[in-house]
């Protein structure tokens, strides 16, 4: 195969422009004291590989060992449902990179929802959350599965309630945050937990930013492939042109602004994605384009699941994009012909994916059950 090599260094622009970044700023809390008295500070420069760029990170809710493990347990803890039958992890698998391994996520009674369950890691660095980016802030977005009548329908008095009278949470609040246990209390402790899973132990990341040595030849092809723009008038494409969308160290395009968009997989829209929030027609069917990190655990694949393998995903780059797909990507619509790749660059495509995989995530202990 003889693909171009010059494009390659786009990859590198991702990290480069986020290195630009400051942190994010929020506004200080108005109450509340939010660190126990003896709590154990956690640098996040310990957590984070500095190869990432800065992380986005509350500046109220410094890191802390209790706070951090007391969200582990609200998240592995199915009293946050209901009927204290689901918890976050029902949905979010840790040997599945914290995703769900079925189409659309069922929650509580087996209730069925609309959409698949995002895998959970790097989300210090997001700063969109959900398949639509409709919410920002973390401690925010915690409190919409657990009241989501398919995922765990928990009403937030009788959750407060439940919380003050179990002894481990009186315990737990009163170490990480010098309080009794409360919602308030409890979605910053699952905000700690939340942006403190990484995964950063890939081939990938031993490759980056540009350590060829390590892959194979063909997961070299399968590089250049990825980052490499074709020529749009020659068939079979020379460059599949994924990095525009999810090129760089996470894999993925960050910037709200640009990282939400239509990738064409239908003419005819049944869930808005974007659109549905913003209310705004030019925003009909565009979806934040996930990482690609640890793609082997996360199947089954796009916001409602539809494609059970990964030979299906690269199927819809080659020969699948819907050009009347309404708001397309301009970066996606190559003359409004398909790329159509060949067998080989099918498969060093997806060998290069593959060496995205961290498999040290999915058993990590820092993340794993408490409960266990
Ligand atoms: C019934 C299954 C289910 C349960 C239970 C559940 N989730 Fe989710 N989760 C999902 C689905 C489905 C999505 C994608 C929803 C969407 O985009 O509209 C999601 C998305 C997310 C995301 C967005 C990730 C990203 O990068 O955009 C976060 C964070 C998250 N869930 C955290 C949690 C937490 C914390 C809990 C427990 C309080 C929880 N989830 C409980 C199914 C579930
Ligand atoms: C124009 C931007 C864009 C380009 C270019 C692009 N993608 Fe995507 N990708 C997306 C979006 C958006 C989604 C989510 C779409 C949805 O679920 O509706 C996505 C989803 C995916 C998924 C599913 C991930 C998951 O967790 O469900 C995979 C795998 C993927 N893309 C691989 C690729 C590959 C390989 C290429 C190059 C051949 C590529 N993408 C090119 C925007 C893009």
């Amino acid at each position: 195969m003889n693909f171009r090599r010059q494009t390659g260094y786009f990859m590198l622009l991702v990290p480069a422009l986020l290195l630009f970044e400051s942190c994010r700023r929020e506004e200080p809390l108005p109450i509340g004291k939010h660190q126990g008295k003896q709590t154990t500070p956690v640098n996040p420069s310990a957590l984070y590989p500095a190869s990432f760029g800065a992380p986005f990170l509350p500046s109220d809710n410094p890191f802390t060992e209790e706070a951090m493990y007391l969200g582990r347990m609200l998240f592995y803890d199915p009293i946050l449902s209901r009927d204290s039958t689901v918890s976050c992890a029902s949905c979010h698998r840790q040997d599945k990179a914290f995703a769900q391994p079925t189409k659309v996520s069922a929650g509580i009674f087996g209730i069925q929802g609309n959409r698949n369950a995002s895998a959970l890691f790097n989300m210090a660095w997001q700063r969109a959350l959900f398949w639509d980016g409709r919410h920002r802030r973390m401690r925010d977005l915690i409190f919409e599965p657990i009241q989501d009548h398919r995922e765990m329908a928990m009403n937030i008095p009788l959750l407060d309630a439940k919380l003050k009278r179990t002894p481990r949470y009186k315990e737990w609040f009163a170490r990480a945050y010098d309080a009794e246990p409360d919602v308030f209390h409890m979605s910053l402790a699952m905000e700690q937990f939340l942006l403190s899973i990484v995964s950063a132990n890939s081939k990938f990341d031993r490759f980056f930013p540009r350590n060829l040595s390590v892959f194979t030849p063909q997961e070299r092809d399968g590089f250049f492939f990825f980052n490499e723009t074709p020529d749009d008038t020659i068939r079979p494409a020379t460059g599949a042109d994924c990095f525009h969308c999810h090129g760089g160290i996470h894999a993925q395009t960050i910037d709200p602004s640009v990282g939400i968009v239509n990738n064409g997989l239908d003419e005819v829209i049944t869930d808005k994605g974007l659109g549905g929030i913003t209310g705004r027609s030019f925003d009909i069917g565009k979806f934040k384009a996930p990482s690609l990190r640890n793609l082997s655990y996360t199947a089954p694949y796009m916001h409602d699941g539809r494609f059970a393998t990964l030979e299906e995903v690269i199927d819809h780059y080659s020969d699948g994009i819907d050009f009347k797909s309404p708001n397309l990507s301009p970066l996606i619509n190559h003359g409004n012909r398909h790329l159509k790749f060949t067998p080989a660059q099918k498969a060093a495509l997806l060998a290069f994916l593959r060496t995205m995989d961290d498999s040290t995530l999915v058993t990590d202990p820092r993340y794993s059950n408490p409960f266990r």
